[in-house]
């Protein structure tokens, strides 16, 4: 779904991001783990054009495209090069985020938060609008009710309408990732969803994460939480100071020397 090859992002001095490589396999769950102010955040900035990339390329799958071998596929036109392109026209192309710190419009209610999510479908035709506004009142109820099924999804079909800014912190948590999954993406980069969440609240977002993936979209998660991370994990990549340092799967990297030498002595479950 995603091929990263040789990333970089300096700021002044710091090398971020520091020639860094991995794919994203269709379907599953590729988790970014490392110390605080490895990179990751940064990384996924640059993936969904955030941040402009000092070197290196991103490359994406094209729709309706079967996968095969990585190498090919770009050889052949079958991935398209992505590198600094915009979030506004990634979200059209089916790549969508989640925030390590809270985007939620506070004053809207949960619904129009998740309809946000749902912008891109709509008819952006004035002229078209004005001689077809059946069609567009028949779209809007569409959303809607797509939108009150994710909220049922993650059991919150009771906060539809409350204003966002009184919902408790998890519940906004939840609200982000219904409100990108509302893009109808094929790959979401999901920054610290479980961040400050109660175990309970962890073991739901966990679940659905993993049903989302086993439905066919990619995800990229990036988080502290080592149990989360290591039981839902189809791949794990390690960075420290911007640098791979290893990459397999959850077993794989548990047991790697390197991997236990970078967290020794930090504090990296929250
Ligand atoms: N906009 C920026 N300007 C300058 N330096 C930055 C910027 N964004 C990140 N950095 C630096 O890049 C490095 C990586 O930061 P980043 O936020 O990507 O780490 P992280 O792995 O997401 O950490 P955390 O686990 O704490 O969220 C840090 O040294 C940070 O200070
Ligand atoms: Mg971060």
């Amino acid at each position: 779904m995603l091929v990263v090859r040789e990333l970089t992002k300096v700021f002044g001095g710091v090398r971020a991001v520091d020639d860094l490589s991995f794919n994203v396999k269709s379907g599953t769950i590729h988790s970014i783990i490392g110390p605080n102010g490895a990179g990751k955040t940064t990384l996924i900035n640059m993936i969904t054009g955030i941040y402009k990339v000092t070197s290196g390329e991103i490359y994406l799958k094209k729709e309706g495209v079967s996968s095969g071998d990585d190498i090919e596929e770009i050889v052949h036109g079958k991935r398209e090069n992505i590198t600094n392109k915009p979030i506004h026209s990634l979200v059209h192309k089916g790549v969508c985020r989640t925030f390590q710190h809270l985007e939620i419009c506070s004053s809207m209610s949960a619904l129009e938060n998740i309809l946000l999510g749902f912008h891109r479908f709509l008819n952006k035709n004035f002229f078209l609008s004005c001689i077809n506004s059946k069609k567009i009142k028949e779209d809007e109820k569409r959303y809607k009710d797509e939108a009150l099924e994710l909220l049922k999804l993650f059991g919150l079909e009771g906060i539809a309408d409350k204003e966002a800014g009184s919902l408790p912190y998890g519940v906004l948590k939840k609200l982000e990732i219904i409100r990108a999954l509302a893009t109808k993406p094929r790959l979401i980069l999901l920054d610290e969803p479980v961040a400050g969440l109660n175990p309970k609240e962890t073991a739901e977002i966990s679940s659905i994460i993993r049903e989302v993936a086993d439905s066919g979209i990619s995800i990229i998660l990036v988080e502290h939480d080592m149990k989360m991370v290591m039981q839902i994990s189809d791949e794990i990549t390690v960075v420290n100071f911007g640098k791979k340092i290893a990459s397999g799967t959850p077993k794989e990297v548990a047991n790697n020397e390197e991997v236990i030498k970078a967290y020794l002595g930090t504090k990296h479950e929250r």
